[in-house]
């Protein structure tokens, strides 16, 4: 048992020092409540992939449901998460103190990881975390057969570019889970045949009001077929997308998977200079 009697870990971590973004069931403490329950939809967020002896690289894994999820299904994980002292990619509203905004996101942040490493110590997990904005990933610490981008890029300022740095070290699948709005309306018309294939187009809607000074952490809403066009021009050419329902603080919202698998190999010779900040 890891929880001493005054309900503390070994390593010292409280329940009131962690912010769980997922609902969990953790030894010792039981049903943790979080925003976000994927339990019962965790096999259509992961895009039904097999995770069995694979190596996976999970980007934002929060407090680690899908972790320990796909290390109980077989994966060896390595997580990259942002650590309090990297910056969230706050919008720079004009007139916002954006050093406040910041700071919140690091408490979060600290809060978060704590629940990140109190349920990995009880669920006595053996992922691995490293700590560097998806943008900065090291390209030798490589490769994987997995990349999971879960619900991480509709808050990046720059999505196409963590998509990059994350499948130069993926050799096999990714899965992108992301919200469905209604902006994809369009999307589920198609499915039923309904819109010309020339009219599906691939889309991000930027969502940050200059009217309203919010949302303050999030930037898009991408379709399924732009993710469907970054993954191809990325070596993922051969996709599925799937749409499903997960509960939010109890009302079920829709999201979308796509699943990609690698049909051809990274470009050849040096694109850093040309094709990266
Ligand atoms: C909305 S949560 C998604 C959690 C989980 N992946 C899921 O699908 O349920 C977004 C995650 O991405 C992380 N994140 C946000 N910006 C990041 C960045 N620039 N680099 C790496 N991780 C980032 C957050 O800390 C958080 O863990």
């Amino acid at each position: 048992m890891k929880v001493a009697a005054h309900g503390q870990t070994d390593t010292g971590t409280e329940l009131k020092d962690c912010f769980f973004y997922h609902t969990m069931e953790i030894p010792a403490y039981g049903v943790v409540p979080g925003l976000w329950d994927l339990r019962g939809g965790t096999a259509d967020y992961l895009g039904r992939v097999n995770f069995s002896g694979k190596r996976v690289l999970e980007f934002g894994p929060a407090n680690g449901f899908l972790t320990f999820e796909m290390e109980a299904l077989g994966a060896n994980i390595v997580c990259c998460e942002l650590s309090e002292d990297q910056p969230w990619d706050v919008v720079p509203y004009a007139g916002i103190d954006v050093q406040r905004e910041l700071a919140a996101r690091r408490e979060h942040l600290r809060r978060l990881n704590n629940a990140f490493w109190l349920a990995h110590e009880l669920l006595d997990s053996e992922a691995t975390v490293i700590y560097s904005r998806a943008y900065d990933f090291p390209s030798d610490v490589g490769p994987f057969d997995i990349a999971l981008f879960g619900s991480i890029l509709l808050h990046l300022r720059d999505p196409f570019l963590a998509l990059q740095r994350g499948l130069a070290v993926t050799t096999e699948t990714v899965i992108v889970t992301d919200m469905r709005t209604r902006y994809d309306l369009r999307f589920a018309q198609a499915l039923k045949g309904l819109l010309p294939r020339k009219l599906r187009r691939p889309g991000m809607h930027f969502i940050p009001d200059y009217g309203t000074g919010f949302p303050r952490d999030t930037w898009w809403r991408l379709n399924p077929e732009i993710v469907v066009q970054f993954l191809g021009i990325l070596g993922f050419e051969e996709t599925t997308v799937t749409c499903h329902t997960q509960l939010f603080k109890g009302r079920r919202l829709p999201l979308f998977t796509v699943v990609g698998r690698r049909t051809k190999g990274l470009p050849t010779g040096e694109i850093r200079a040309s094709c990266e900040p």
